[in-house]
């Protein structure tokens, strides 16, 4: 396997990757980045999580077209009831406009992402709050593998509209979760450093609300607020 990039600087640079160039990410690229996946931690060991892996083929082509309709759907009623249509969302130049011009885009080329995965876990008891620790950590791993090798992806939720069509489909048993939906490829653009708040707002010293002194960021980290633009 290689190593392009060192953990800290995948951990940085990891963020959501909506666009990709239309060419297929290579098997040995998926093979590292599930590996990166299969080597998360879960309850006891478990390893209860699975990824089913789609790029093409006709399977792969009806859970992508079945993905990209219910993507369809939620994101126009997002449009309309998160503003975008209205205030700033009209100013082209504005950082809303910008987002639901990018969304369009991501939305009307979903059928044809490189490749889509499918992040799940095999339940063993009834769902409870906690179960996502035992899967998201293995996705999480498989995108900053991803980074690493030059690609990129984003989670995403689009699946929950269609998760009955899309177990039909792969022929997902009952009693399996299905985590998320991820698509992946070459980025189109380039990747760049993830925005957050600073350090000192996610860390507390001991009691809840006080910042220790120490939380500081790294020259150069670059923020922003927490929640859709407000612009
Ligand atoms: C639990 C979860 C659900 C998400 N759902 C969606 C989604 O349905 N559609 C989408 O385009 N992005 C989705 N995202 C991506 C987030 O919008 C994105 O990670 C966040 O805005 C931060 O941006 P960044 O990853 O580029 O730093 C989701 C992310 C998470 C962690």
């Amino acid at each position: 396997m290689t190593h392009e990039l060192g953990v800290m600087d995948a951990i940085s640079t990891t963020r959501s990757i909506r666009r990709y160039l239309d060419e297929p990410v290579p098997e040995d690229v998926l093979r590292d980045i599930c590996f990166a996946a299969s080597r998360a931690p879960s309850g006891s060991n478990r390893q209860n999580f699975r990824m089913i892996v789609l790029t093409d083929g006709p399977v792969a082509e009806a859970a992508k077209q079945l993905v990209a309709t219910a993507a369809h759907g939620i994101w126009a009623e997002k449009r309309r009831n998160d503003g975008y249509e209205g205030g700033s969302g009209t100013d082209d130049t504005s950082p809303k406009a910008r987002m639901a011009r990018s969304m369009d885009v991501y939305i009307e080329k979903l059928p044809l992402v490189p490749a889509l995965i499918f992040p799940c876990l095999i339940r063993y008891r009834a769902p409870t709050s906690t179960e996502g620790a035992s899967v998201y950590p293995a996705m999480q791993n498989l995108l900053l593998a991803a980074r690493s090798r030059g690609y990129g992806g984003v989670v995403t939720m689009w699946h929950m509209a269609v998760e009955t069509q899309l177990s039909e489909l792969l022929e997902i048993p009952d009693g399996v979760f299905v985590a998320a939906t991820v698509t992946l490829g070459k980025p189109a653009g380039s990747h760049g450093p993830v925005r957050r708040q600073p350090l000192a707002h996610f860390v507390y010293d001991g009691t809840w609300g006080t910042s220790p002194a120490w939380a500081t960021d790294p020259p150069g980290t670059q923020h922003t607020g927490a929640g859709p633009a407000k612009h």
